[in-house]
């Protein structure tokens, strides 16, 4: 496909998910490569959603490592179990953070973050290849229609995964 996404900034939440998924998916289609797909995914999001950050950290090791992503720098490591990466990773499921001070041990890479959003994406042996994180500026910026929606962007990234 065309190196440019068609979407309109005026659509709802849903009608840019809908127009965007698969768009996402025919430009993934053809690239075998994980972090060039990584990182048309990220900006994909970025440029369709306006999130304030938005990218991947990818199992290395006993670690997240910062992977492709759009939004101001971040932290670069993440232990299993810590933060809402980390929990995501150990528990193998979408986190949805309403409000990141009430999370136990969030982990504050931007002051700026208020919600966020992350979840896995899985080997063909199961385990945490790597996650999405998004991060609002906003309180509770997230719902099921985010989750459901991103759960499918990560579908996608498993097939590059798994190529
Ligand atoms: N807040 C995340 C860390 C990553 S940054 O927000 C980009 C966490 O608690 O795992």
């Amino acid at each position: 496909m065309a190196e440019e996404l068609i979407i309109a900034p005026s659509l709802s939440k849903q009608a840019r998910y809908n127009t965007l998924l698969p768009q996402l998916e025919a430009l993934l289609a053809d690239e075998t490569d994980l972090i060039a797909n990584l990182s048309n995914i990220a900006a994909a999001l970025k440029q369709t959603m306006n999130f304030f950050w938005v990218g991947f950290y990818i199992v290395k090791e006993n670690q997240l490592v910062l992977g492709p992503f759009q939004g101001p720098i971040a932290c670069t490591r993440i232990n299993f179990g810590k933060g809402v990466c980390g929990a995501s990773w150990k528990e193998k499921r979408t986190i949805l953070v309403p409000n990141v001070d009430e999370f136990p041990g969030h982990i504050a890479c931007s002051s700026a973050s208020k919600s966020e959003i992350v979840l896995p994406a899985f080997t063909a042996h199961g385990d945490v290849a790597l996650v999405l994180d998004v991060d609002s500026d906003q309180l509770n910026d997230f719902d099921e229609q985010d989750q459901h929606a991103l759960e499918i962007v990560m579908r996608l990234v498993e097939r590059s995964l798994n190529k």
